[in-house]
């Protein structure tokens, strides 16, 4: 071992443990450590170091433990643990420094990495059933000649409404339950802002800045002061779609629907047209598609009806063909038509996928979104 002759020393007795016997005490050993860490002079030096002072059975801290802190009074543990404590972080340092600054082969050991473990494994990402579905009706349109537009969400009163033919305190406005951005009052009307209640402001964007021939699709989040149910957000996704060019006929529109919804359900799928009402679109309809549970025969989710509502659309408006010529006077509707269409993403989605609960798509829950990947 060594011949340092600290190391013949036993730890003393201790007969008292106030605070300043206990401090001189700690200290002389502490002292006694540093002098004889100063001494080591090689790897063998630093082993009997180690054991002398660290050792299980016989080191002088095993040693310290042993004796004053079983001897001391019930109120004196405290302080002396917190001494033994310091000493022993001292011994430790010490014995760091004089086994040369890098860690031990042991630590190094313990710290090695196995690369036989495996991986850890990260999740591929993939897309949402939203963005798919919205991805693929606006490929269905691309492959027929459209671009793809997109417009902002807080939109004006004049694109969301006036411009797309709703005048103001027209009744047609209640059916959008909007949300306004507050404390606008002093704006006119026209410049108040709102988030978008539907796509359609974005056939006005286009026009105002591409003069005819249009076939454009617009995918995008619209707001509705709607309640929250199976069936409806008040957050969802629309995707608009606008084709202006001469001689533009509602047998066009026809034809172009009817491919659209075969490409998205199926070359079986049949579509049919509604009279119906919207203030940018005369004649406007609502479109129909034969249920896809039942194949047209009646079941629970078409009603007994064997037909689906599932979109609107119209020929645009003159009037509203009237407001894009106010920035592009090509929009002469004695010279061009067009037709407009409008579709609620989420419903597409949950028809295609057999989803019920409309909210199962925002919860961000994995297990539902996996089956997506
Ligand atoms: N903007 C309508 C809505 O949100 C949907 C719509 C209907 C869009 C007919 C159109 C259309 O372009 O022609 O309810």
């Amino acid at each position: 071992m060594t011949n340092d002759p600290i190391s013949n020393l036993t730890v003393p007795s201790l007969t008292s443990f106030d605070e300043a016997a206990l401090d001189k005490a700690f200290a002389a050993l502490a002292a006694q450590a540093r002098d004889s860490a100063a001494a080591i002079d090689g790897p063998e030096a630093v082993e009997a170091f180690r054991l002398e002072w660290l050792g299980r059975k016989q080191g002088r801290l095993t040693d310290v433990s042993g004796k004053w802190l079983k001897a001391a009074p019930a109120e004196a543990k405290k302080s002396l643990g917190q001494r033994f404590n310091a000493l022993k972080t001292v011994v430790e340092g010490l014995l760091e420094q004089a086994s040369g600054s890098g860690p031990s082969d042991a630590a190094l050991a313990a710290e090695a990495i196995d690369i036989t473990l495996p991986g850890t494994r990260r999740l591929t990402g993939s897309e949402h059933p939203i963005t798919k579905t919205l991805n693929e009706i606006v490929s269905v349109f691309a492959a027929l000649g459209y671009s793809v537009g997109v417009g902002p969400e807080v939109e004006t009163d004049y694109y969301n409404f006036e411009s797309m033919n709703f005048p103001p305190g027209h009744p047609a406005r209640d059916t959008q339950d909007t949300l306004v951005v507050a404390n606008q009052e002093r704006r006119p009307l026209r410049d108040r802002l709102l988030l978008r209640t539907h796509t359609s402001p974005v056939q006005m964007r286009t026009m105002e800045l591409q003069p005819p021939p249009v076939r454009i699709v617009i995918p995008g989040k619209v707001h509705r002061n709607d309640a929250a149910d199976a069936t409806h957000s008040p957050i969802f996704h629309q995707v608009e779609g606008l084709c202006v060019d001469t001689n533009i006929t509602f047998s066009d529109l026809k034809g172009t629907l009817d491919h659209a919804m075969k490409a998205l359900f199926g070359s079986s799928v049949k579509t049919r047209f509604f009279p119906s009402f919207f203030p940018f679109t005369e004649p406007s309809a609502d479109v129909q598609i034969s249920c896809i549970f039942c194949g047209g025969k009646g079941c629970r989710k078409c009603k007994q009806s064997g037909w689906i509502e599932l979109l609107g659309c119209g020929m645009v408006d003159p009037a509203v063909f009237a407001f894009a010529a106010e920035k592009q006077p090509t929009y002469d509707p004695k010279k061009i038509s067009g037709f407009a269409f409008g579709m609620g993403v989420e419903r597409i989605a949950m028809m295609k996928y057999g989803v019920s609960e409309i909210g199962q798509f925002y919860a961000g829950d994995m297990r539902f979104l996996g089956q997506f990947a």
